[in-house]
């Protein structure tokens, strides 16, 4: 490599390494392996070592990682907070162990812990009281997150009696058990769905593993929110200026008596073979803790051999991490299945011999799209990897090819749908196939009455997915607007079959007439919803609950917004062509036209109520509003004020934030950041007279 490419080499490393550190520290969603991540910023470091001239001097290597979140107060930490280098390999270890004992002249004992896969986290306790919590941010500033650590059960507010010092630090990994990050995602996958969102949409909002909902959860502004997060948090290092042991070990121990909760998988180890037998024992057992782990970190145990090994600008020459890599297993591609989802989109899903990986049988792995089994150019009967790395579906990674038969057949993807045998289409420029058959295709027919019942739609909760799938497979309901049709006869000891997940078993239930009578009055009480939920609850594609809202305040009333042209539509703020596009195309339905005149005739409320339809006009098009503080109406109504003469509603203030809407006992943080920003600050009177 000569000078001109390693330095467009590192011009690409280091924006790489800044946007994955991005994504991961502040977006908490990381698109990126951490072993690939280790190679990239490893290559950086080589070829600025090489190069020094040519490394950029706030290069991503100098730094521990993230980065921090706008909203929360800053603190400096009195001690940094560093990370630990990575090691992947026996060798790696063995290396580091011949450089401690170089460096102290002597053999050391080492204290083995779990690496938890969560989030590191700083106490400080004074005179026994938890004072603050503050995140790694950039190892140097991290974010004052006390409040929301406060939600944590055991994360001791007070300590029990005990000889700790006056103040002194603890730091910890924050982090969420796995049962609870299913339960919560599954909820947030429903909220998601309800908000219209396609799959592949859902499937990028998801957290992808405990780790980022936990990241997610603590960076949240809302405590409360935070609480129906539960967190929990082991503690795995004390920092002060005056050690309170000789060693590590005992000062875990300490802390456990003070009140922490440190984890029980820690050993002393008298040597390196001692760390690999723990790294090998845990690699195993990992999959019976109910939460994760990446790897294993390992210690010099003695505080004055610590002391002896130091620093180097990043990393504790006395500490080490070990991490494993991704699970990974190798089965058999039995068959390609294809789901069809309400909005039609086929998600290709891979069926496989059951196999065991992380401490759960997996039959099932994602494909995501056709692209997808292109890059992995899959063959009938191939021999597949799949891992389960931080995603919650195992997904295949690739192709043992030494195991393909001669003469297998490559897979090709489907061309119609698997329900309704229509022609899949893909429209430009997407990864996903569609079943454009939404007038007559089960699965999009029975998906759209399903969304339509649903809690942020018309709410009919005495309606479930299994008793929708049941009416419509015995053809009793076509679309929703038969739903407001039912009569209490046509109900009455209905047989539907319904599936128990945890038993994997069918079983019978009729419907008695307690339940057609919640039935019928859920339908009933549905006619109450407002309007801009009606037209959410239609299903139209891209329609989600702000734009619902959106169309509703704009227009005013169905028969407006059927008639409106795309333009008409694309001109309100924010919605675009696209979106437009699907409005246009649902109303230029006859079917949908004849279904939106029934439910209207079935008293369903199809036009804003008058109270709503606040004044209205243009006049604030184009800029952003951040409010904050006490006014004299609610901060919502301010809000829903904005939005309804053209104006947008942020969160925080940055630099391109029109105006800081200041009320009565705003933040001082929020004013102060405005006046460094130069951002305009006008009062609740102010911003009345902009609206003439
Ligand atoms: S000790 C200076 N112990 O791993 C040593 N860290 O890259 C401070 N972590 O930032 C860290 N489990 O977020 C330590 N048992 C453990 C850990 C642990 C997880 C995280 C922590 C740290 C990162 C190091």
């Amino acid at each position: 490599m000569n000078e001109l490419e390693a330095k467009i080499r590192i011009d690409e490393l280091t924006a790489l390494v800044n946007k994955h550190n991005y994504n991961y520290y502040i977006l908490s969603q990381p698109t990126i392996s951490d072993f690939d991540f280790d190679y990239l910023l490893k290559e950086l470091e080589k070829l600025e070592k090489q190069y020094p001239h040519l490394a950029h001097p706030d290069s991503p290597t100098q730094k521990v990682g993230g980065d921090i979140t706008k909203e929360f107060n800053q603190v400096r930490h009195k001690y940094p907070m560093l990370s630990l280098g990575n090691t992947y390999t026996e060798q790696e270890l063995i290396d580091f162990d011949e450089r401690v004992r170089k460096g102290l002249g002597q053999a050391p004992e080492y204290v083995c812990e779990l690496k938890f896969d969560g989030l590191a986290i700083s106490l400080t306790y004074e005179d026994g009281k938890l004072l603050r919590a503050v995140t790694r941010g950039d190892g140097v500033v991290g974010d004052d997150v006390t409040t929301n650590i406060k939600t944590i059960k055991t994360i001791p507010h007070r300590l029990k009696p005990g000889n700790y010092p006056q103040i002194f630090e603890i730091r910890g990994e924050v982090f969420m058990h796995r049962k609870t990050f299913d339960k919560l995602n599954d909820v947030l996958k429903k909220e998601l769905e309800l908000k219209g969102l396609d799959e592949e949409e859902i499937r990028e909002r998801l957290y992808k593993n405990p780790r980022n909902f936990a990241s997610g959860t603590l960076k949240m502004q809302d405590s409360k929110e935070v609480a129906k997060r539960p967190l929990d948090c082991f503690l795995y290092f004390i920092y002060t200026d005056k050690p309170v042991a000789d060693s590590h070990f005992e000062s875990l121990k300490k802390a456990s008596e003070w009140g922490f909760q440190v984890s029980d998988h820690h050993q002393l180890c008298r040597d390196i073979h001692e760390v690999m037998q723990f790294i090998k024992r845990y690699e195993a057992a990992r999959a019976d803790l109910s939460y994760e782990i990446d790897g294993v970190v390992i210690k010099v145990n003695n505080f004055a051999h610590q002391q002896e090994l130091g620093f180097t600008a990043k990393n504790p020459r006395w500490a080490i991490s070990y991490k494993y890599k991704a699970q990974s297993a190798i089965t058999r591609l039995e068959k390609i299945t294809y789901q069809v989802g309400r909005t039609g989109a086929i998600t290709p899903v891979a069926n496989l011999a059951p196999v065991q990986l992380a401490g759960t049988t997996v039959k099932r792995a994602s494909l995501y799209n056709a692209d997808e089994i292109e890059r992995l150019d899959l063959h009938e009967g191939d021999w597949v990897f799949v891992e389960k790395g931080g995603e919650i579906i195992p997904k295949v990674t690739g192709v043992n090819l030494e195991k393909r038969l001669p003469n297998a057949h490559k897979i090709n993807y489907a061309t119609r749908c698997p329900v309704c045998q229509t022609v899949l289409i893909r429209k430009d420029a997407e990864a996903v196939h569609y079943c454009p058959n939404e007038t007559g295709c089960a699965p999009q027919l029975i998906g759209r009455i399903e969304h339509f019942i649903g809690r942020r739609a018309m709410n009919i909760d005495s309606l479930g997915g299994e008793t929708i799938a049941g009416l419509f497979n015995k053809g009793i309901i076509q679309n929703y607007a038969d739903l407001y049709e039912l009569s209490a006869e046509q109900l009455l000891g209905l047989e539907f079959e319904t599936y128990n997940n945890k038993k994997d078993q069918w079983s019978k239930r009729s419907l008695q007439q307690k339940s057609v009578e919640n039935i019928l009055k859920g339908i009933q009480d549905s006619k109450q919803v407002p309007f801009e939920r009606v037209l959410f609850a239609l299903g139209i594609r891209m329609v989600g609950e702000t734009v619902a809202k959106k169309l509703a305040k704009h227009f005013g009333n169905i028969e407006a917004i059927a008639k409106a042209t795309k333009d008409d539509i694309a001109a309100i703020y924010e919605i675009g062509d696209k979106i437009a596009d699907n409005v246009v195309a649902f109303f230029g339905n006859a079917e949908n036209l004849e279904i939106c005149l029934r439910l209207k005739s079935s008293g369903l409320n199809i036009e804003v109520e008058h109270d709503q339809l606040v004044q209205r006009s243009d006049k604030l098009q184009g800029k952003s509003f951040c409010v904050s503080g006490v006014f004299s109406m609610s901060r919502d109504e301010l809000k829903a004020l904005i939005e309804a003469n053209g104006g947008r509603n942020v969160g925080s203030i940055s630099k391109s934030l029109n105006y800081l809407l200041a009320g009565d006992k705003m933040g001082p943080e929020k004013l102060k950041k405005a006046t460094d920003l130069n951002i305009p600050i006008i009062s609740e009177e102010d911003f009345l007279l902009m609206l003439g």
